[in-house]
This record gives C-alpha cells, sequence and structure tokens, in this order.
C-alpha cells in the first residue's frame, strides 16, 4: 500500500480489544489507528488510550444516532475503515452507507446465534450458559442496517467445561478475540485495498 490506511476503533466500555489492536498495530507501515470514538464518558477505553497515547473523542447517543458530527470527524481525518471493538450502539445508516464494506465487528458468540438487539457482553455469556451450550465463540462480521447480521469473515470456536461461569466464558473469549482480531483487520483491509 502506498499510503497507511486510517481506522478509527470503536468502543463503549473497558476497551480490551482497543488497546490489543492499537498494539497490534503500532509499528505497522499499512494501518494506523487514528484514534478512538466512545459513547460512555467513564469507559476504561479513555485510559487505555491516553496510556498508549492515541486520541480519544467522546460522542454522546444522539451524536451516534444523528450522525452528522462523526461523519465530519470522520472526513477531516481521512478515516477508511471503521472498526468496532465492544462498540454497544447501533450504527446508523448514514454512516453504514458512507463506508459499506468498510465496518469491521467483533461478536462475543458465534452468529447467527446468540446476535441480535441486547445479546452484548455478558448477557451473551450468561445465555449461552444458561442454555447448557457445549460451545461458544467470536465472530467478525462486516455491520449491515440490522444487528450481528453482516456477512461474517471469521469465527473461532471455544469449549465450555462443565462447571464454566459467564465470567470465565467471558475470559475465554477475550482470550479468543485478543488472539485474532487484529489480524483478521490487517487481512481484510489488505486484501479489500488489493
Ligand atoms: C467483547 O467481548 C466484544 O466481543 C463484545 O464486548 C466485549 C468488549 O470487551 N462486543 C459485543 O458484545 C458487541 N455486540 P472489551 O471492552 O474488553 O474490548
Amino acid at each position: 500500500m502506498v499510503k497507511p490506511r486510517n481506522i478509527s476503533v470503536w468502543a463503549s466500555g473497558n476497551g480490551s480489544n482497543a488497546e490489543n489492536i492499537i498494539h497490534f498495530f503500532a509499528n505497522s507501515k499499512d494501518i494506523n489507528v487514528d484514534h478512538i470514538l466512545c459513547n460512555k464518558k467513564e469507559a476504561g477505553v479513555f485510559q487505555r488510550a491516553e496510556k498508549l497515547n492515541v486520541p480519544a473523542h467522546y460522542f454522546n447517543f444522539n451524536d451516534f444516532r444523528e450522525s452528522k458530527s462523526i461523519l465530519n470527524l470522520l472526513k477531516a481525518k481521512s478515516i477508511h475503515y471503521i472498526i468496532l471493538a465492544g462498540f454497544l450502539l447501533k450504527v446508523s445508516s448514514e454512516i453504514i452507507q458512507q463506508y459499506r464494506g468498510r465496518i469491521l465487528n467483533i461478536h462475543p458468540a458465534l452468529l447467527p446465534a446468540y446476535g441480535g438487539k441486547g445479546m452484548y457482553g455478558m448477557n451473551v455469556h450468561k445465555a449461552v450458559i444458561a442454555d447448557k451450550m457445549k460451545h461458544s465463540g467470536i465472530s467478525i462480521h462486516l455491520v449491515d442496517e440490522e444487528y450481528d447480521h453482516g456477512k461474517l469473515i471469521f469465527q473461532s470456536i471455544c469449549d465450555i467445561d462443565q462447571n464454566e461461569t459467564p465470567e470465565s466464558l467471558a475470559e475465554k473469549i477475550h482470550h479468543l478475540e485478543h488472539t485474532n482480531y487484529p489480524e483478521v483487520i490487517e487481512n481484510y483491509i489488505l486484501s479489500f485495498e488489493n
């Protein structure tokens, strides 16, 4: 690639995936993490971004719904891709139209199972355990107008032990996410560009 592609990473909470993505691309010549966007003022991702010297911006629920100020920022920063990393709001159709095929999301279950409205973070793990499932995993997919619905790009599975708890499953899932998400982002962007 002649010029690095700029990515905007969106998070709503703790931000361990966002931090992991920043580390992974720190020395990349192809992909630059330009900034973090977050819709929760008190989210842990702000401390992580500060520690790593990556700008992080807060926008409220209405900003994300109306999209104008967000799209202005994305344009001003020449953002090519949006990476959702624990981002819990629905992406507006205006943003999807501008970035179709260039927004990736990670979901902490094997979609299409355990997806849709209200299915995020610990809610997903609690539902999986309550159903006595033998496996769970992660799904990385393109974002379209429906929750957790766009084209699947990658999945990885983990076993669920007999005495698994939502907390221990969350840990396994985070491990899978941290191991796989940055590389899937890199491969997707490189193949999209070539
Ligand atoms: C991750 O497990 C991610 O898959 C999930 O939120 C967690 C965020 O963790 N995302 C969703 O549930 C989206 N539907 P993190 O803040 O430590 O990266």
